[in-house]
C-alpha cells in the first residue's frame, strides 16, 4: 500500500521548524529546498548529483510540459518520472504563474488563463480543472491549485480580485482533485503586499481543510522586509499540522530568514541559473567566478561543501571554463550551486533539532557577512 500524503512537525525552535512530509513516492526532510527541473531537467544536472546533493523532491512545470512533450503524450510514455528516471517525489507549479510571465497574449477571465505558447504561438485554454487533470497525467505528487499572482506594486483592486478569483480556483481544484492517496493539492495564498488581504486569503484556504500551503505573490519586486512582514502575516493562521511552501525563492539569506518566520518548503532556480552565469553560493557568501581575480587562484570553490565540483577543481580553472564560454564551467557552478543550497538547509535542519537555530542563522550570516577572502 503506497503511504499517504501527510506531515510530521519534529520539533518547532521559535518559528522554525522541523518536519517530515510523507508523500506515496518518499519522504522529504523539512526545512527543503526542492531544485527547479521545469521541462524535466534541472537543468545541467544529472539526476544523480541532485540526489547525492541531498534533495528528496524535485519541481516540475505544468505551462512548459504541456506545450512540450504535450500532457496526453507524457501520460502515454508513463508519466513525468519513468521520462526523466528520477524515481522520488515531484512537485508541479500550475502553470498560472508562468502563462503570465512567459507566453503572449495572455487573458485571464473566470473560466481560466487562455494563452499563446511560448514555442510555437498555438492557443491553449487552462482552466482550474484542466491544470489539475494535466498535473495528474503528469503523474505530479504534489500539486498546486491555479491562481493569479500579480507583480508588486499593484493597486488594491488589483490584489484584491486576483486573491478572491485565487480562492474561487482553489475550490475548483480542490473538487477536481479530489482525494488520491499519497497525493496532495496545495492552496496558494496571495493578497499582494496588504495584510487583510493576506489574511483573508489564508482563513478561506485554511477553511478549505487542505492537505498543505503555499505562499504565493512574493519575491515578484517587493523588499525582503516585505515578504517577511507577510511571511508573519500569514504563517500564524496556518495550520501548524500542515507543510507551508513559500514559491520562487530565494536566495540563501532569503531561505534563512523565511525558516526563521516559519516556512517549510521552498524553490528557485537561482542556483542553476547564477551557476549559468558564473555566480557560485558558497559558505562564505557569494564568488563571481568572472571576476580576474581568480585567474591565478588554485584553490577549490568551497571546501565546506562535501561536492566534487565544490573541492575538486581549481577556481582558476572555473573562472576559465566560464570566461570560455564552456558548457563544463555551467554544470560545475550549477552543481556545486545546488550542492551548497542543500547543504544549507542540512545545516537549518540540524540547528532546529537542536534548538539552535538562531544562533546558527546568526553565525551562518556573519560568514557570509565577512565575504570570501
Ligand atoms: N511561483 C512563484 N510565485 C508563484 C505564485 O504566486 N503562484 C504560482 N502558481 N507559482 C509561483
Amino acid at each position: 500500500m503506497t503511504q499517504d500524503f501527510g506531515f510530521t512537525l519534529h520539533n518547532s525552535d521559535g518559528m522554525a521548524r522541523r518536519g517530515t512530509v510523507h508523500t506515496g513516492r518518499g519522504d522529504i526532510q523539512t526545512p527543503a529546498f526542492m531544485p527547479v527541473g521545469t521541462v524535466g531537467t534541472v537543468k545541467g544536472l544529472y539526476l544523480d548529483q541532485v540526489k547525492d546533493a541531498g534533495a528528496d523532491i524535485i519541481l516540475g512545470n505544468t505551462y512548459h510540459l504541456m506545450l512540450r512533450p504535450g500532457a496526453e503524450r507524457m501520460d502515454r510514455l508513463g508519466g513525468l518520472h519513468k521520462f526523466i528516471g528520477w524515481d522520488g517525489p515531484i512537485l508541479t507549479d500550475s502553470g498560472g504563474f508562468q502563462v503570465m510571465s512567459l507566453s503572449a497574449l495572455r487573458k485571464i477571465s473566470e473560466e481560466g488563463v487562455t494563452f499563446k505558447s511560448h514555442v510555437d504561438g498555438k492557443l491553449f485554454e487552462m482552466s482550474p480543472e484542466r491544470s489539475i487533470e494535466i498535473q495528474g497525467l503528469l503523474g505530479s505528487d504534489i500539486q498546486m491549485q491555479l491562481d493569479e499572482c500579480v507583480a508588486l506594486p499593484a493597486d488594491h483592486d488589483t490584489m484584491k480580485s486576483a486573491m478572491e478569483l485565487s480562492l474561487r480556483w482553489a475550490e475548483r481544484c480542490k473538487t477536481a482533485f479530489g482525494n488520491q492517496p499519497g497525493k496532495a493539492m496545495f492552496g496558494i495564498v496571495q493578497g499582494g503586499d496588504n495584510v487583510g488581504l493576506r489574511e483573508q486569503s489564508a482563513q478561506a484556504l485554511v477553511d478549505m481543510d487542505l492537505k498543505g500551503y503555499s505562499i504565493g505573490g512574493l519575491a515578484v519586486g517587493e523588499p525582503q522586509e516585505v515578504m517577511l512582514a507577510m511571511l508573519d502575516v500569514v504563517c500564524p493562521i496556518l495550520p501548524t499540522t500542515k507543510p507551508r511552501y513559500l514559491m520562487g525563492v530565494g536566495t540563501p539569506q532569503d531561505l534563512l530568514r523565511s525558516v526563521a518566520h516559519g516556512v517549510d518548503m521552498f524553490d528557485c532556480v537561482m542556483p542553476t541559473r547564477s551557476g549559468r552565469h558564473g555566480l557560485a553560493f558558497t559558505t562564505r557568501g557569494r564568488v563571481n567566478l568572472k571576476n580576474a581575480r581568480h585567474a591565478e587562484d588554485t584553490r577549490p570553490l568551497d571546501e565546506g561543501v562535501n561536492c566534487t565540483a565544490s573541492n575538486s577543481y581549481s577556481r582558476a580553472y572555473l573562472h576559465h571554463l566560464i570566461r570560455s564560454n564552456e558548457m563544463l564551467g555551467m554544470m560545475l557552478l550549477s552543481w556545486h550551486n545546488i550542492a551548497y543550497y542543500q547543504h544549507l538547509m542540512a545545516g537549518i535542519r540540524d540547528a532546529i533539532s537542536n534548538n539552535n537555530f538562531a544562533q546558527f542563522a546568526e553565525e551562518t550570516e556573519a560568514r557570509w557577512a565577512a565575504g570570501d577572502i
